[in-house]
């Protein structure tokens, strides 16, 4: 269908970003905790189990105070960040106070509050659900599980030395307090203490009140296992823990949660650890359509932040819903759900034509490092005009139109960069971006920047060898914009664009994630 609207009209079809309203009104109350986390001072130091849940209890209780504020604001589901209760930092041994054996409730229908005495060495799993429990409503934490792996009868396996798996570890509790889910992060990210499980896992886990959702942790939003397996099967609400260190100028939390939640169209709950030394702020209720998110500025005092918000349910196959079961069977197939008479065709003729290919590199290109990666860069030298830059034959266009009353001064660089990124993790991109350089230097373009006074209406286009572009649009002061339209055509291009700026730009960006290329 997708193509054949494409060939016919020559158009581009805009995707769900702009205007366009959920099918169905049928929506949940979603809440997540950004936690600044009570740290272990000495994670090198092994302590005993009782010093380790003496801790714990103490990140413990303001999850306590945090499920009852969000049971009050009416939230349905509640999730907790990444390392919430231990921290960061341990080694495999120093950890082991910490850890629980959290069975599967793929093979163990177990509810802790209910049943504290069937599993020992379990008082965080009890907290955790008697709090789901007591303030009815669905929970998700992230906590760290052991599981005894057979060394012995089976060698050639990868059971770790010690006998022992230790997985990072988000655990979902329904509102009554069973134990629904169990996923183990797949993607660490220098995680001594933890092991990568031996088999990927798909876990996802159905509520009464959205239908189904999906787990992923941190890093692996960025990996096709999980995250890209979850999105091919049509799951479209994630819930998302992370203790993610912002990284401008494309990978500030919340820039690529909404980026994320936008280009894959879904929902993605994500909540982050606080914590200023670390860089860590910025956590979100991301849907296609709206975002309810925080982000801390320097100087803002070090604290949690709870966010509650109502969002639309996007899951296809939810029969907890009315009469409206026309989208039933649909699956999220981005490029097969749009009838042709949607409308998206009326929409789509009012985005710009996108810049014609053949505009010449005007500026000189130059290399410049951004996030680790040589993207080749062009200046924006003019106040309105077309550009294209390439990185070997992936390039991106670029149509702009600076504002008067900005900051005439600020320099600015459109860059393209397709490679596999090897700093701090393996991972192959194709990126377009439009960006505020550091300084007036050329040299200074992709360095990290958070202020911006130039405002621009521009047209951003590339030519994607994946479908899983995320595109985000970042003003001054860490503030999300939403993109006036992103649209993505049959041959892989994807074009955003955007007006009527409300912040000095400071990043616009498509970033393509190339899943395919990983292993090369
Ligand atoms: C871990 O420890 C190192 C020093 O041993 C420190 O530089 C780093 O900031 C710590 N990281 C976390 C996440 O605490
Ligand atoms: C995104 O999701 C919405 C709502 O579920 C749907 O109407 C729309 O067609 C989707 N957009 C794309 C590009 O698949």
């Amino acid at each position: 269908m997708f193509l054949l609207v494409a060939l016919f009209l020559g158009v581009y079809l805009a995707s769900a970003v702009g205007p366009v309203k959920p099918v169905r009104d049928s929506s949940f109350v979603a809440a997540v905790y950004e936690h600044k986390v009570i740290l272990n001072p000495e994670p090198h130091v092994p302590l005993s189990r009782r010093d380790a849940l003496r801790h714990m209890q103490k990140n413990l209780d303001i999850y306590e105070e945090q499920a009852a504020r969000a049971a009050r604001e009416g939230a349905q589901i509640l999730v907790f960040p990444e390392d919430g209760l231990q921290g960061f930092n341990y080694t495999r041994s120093s950890i082991s106070g910490y850890l629980e054996t959290i069975p599967d409730p793929q093979r163990e229908s177990w509810n802790p509050c209910m049943e504290p005495g069937r599993n020992g060495n379990t008082e965080v799993l009890q907290r955790l659900s008697c709090m789901a429990r007591r303030y009815n409503l669905y929970l998700v934490a992230n906590m760290a599980d052991l599981q005894p792996c057979p060394l012995k009868t089976d060698p050639s396996s990868s059971c770790p030395s010690d006998g022992r798996w230790q997985f990072n570890t988000n655990v979902v509790f329904s509102s009554d307090g069973l134990l629904v889910a169990r996923y183990h992060k797949h993607n660490l990210y220098f995680e001594k203490a933890f092991d990568k499980p031996p088999q990927s896992e798909i876990i996802t886990f159905e509520t009464p009140f959205a239908g189904r959702f999906g787990l992923i942790i941190c890093f692996d939003i960025l990996f096709h296992d999980p995250t890209g397996i979850l999105l091919e099967k049509g799951v479209r609400q994630l819930i998302y823990p992370t203790a993610w260190m912002n990284q401008l100028p494309l990978l500030d939390t919340i820039q690529f949660q909404r980026a994320f939640s936008l280009g894959a169209n879904v929902t993605l709950l994500a909540a982050n650890i606080r914590n200023d030394r670390l860089i860590m702020t910025g956590s979100g209720i991301h849907s296609p359509f709206s975002a309810t998110y925080h982000h801390a500025s320097k100087g803002d005092p070090e604290e949690g932040r709870l966010l509650v918000a109502r969002v639309p349910v996007l899951d296809p196959r939810w029969a907890g819903q009315s009469e409206d079961a026309e989208e039933g069977g649909g699956q999220s197939e981005r490029t097969s759900s749009v009838p042709a008479d949607s409308g998206y065709c009326r929409r789509d003729s009012r985005v710009d034509r996108p810049p014609a290919p053949s505009v010449p590199p005007s500026n000189p290109a130059f290399t410049s490092s951004m996030m680790h990666d040589p993207f080749r860069f062009v200046l924006l030298k003019e106040t309105e005009g077309e550009l294209k830059v390439c990185d070997g034959t992936f390039c991106c266009h670029l149509r702009y139109r600076r504002l008067p009353r900005g900051n005439t001064k600020e320099l600015y660089a459109l860059g393209a960069f397709a490679g596999t990124h090897t700093v701090n993790g393996r991972y192959a991109l194709q990126v377009c971006a439009v960006v505020r350089c550091a300084a007036l230097e050329s040299s200074s373009c992709g360095q990290e920047v958070e202020e911006a006074e130039s405002k621009m209406d521009f047209l951003l286009k590339g030519t994607f060898e994946t479908r899983y572009v995320y595109p985000s649009v970042l003003a001054s002061g860490l503030v999300l914009e939403q993109p006036e339209s992103v649209a993505t055509a049959a041959d892989g291009g994807v074009t955003m664009k955007h007006s009527n700026v409300a912040g000095g730009l400071v990043t616009a960006c498509l970033y393509g994630r190339m899943h395919h290329l990983d292993s090369e």
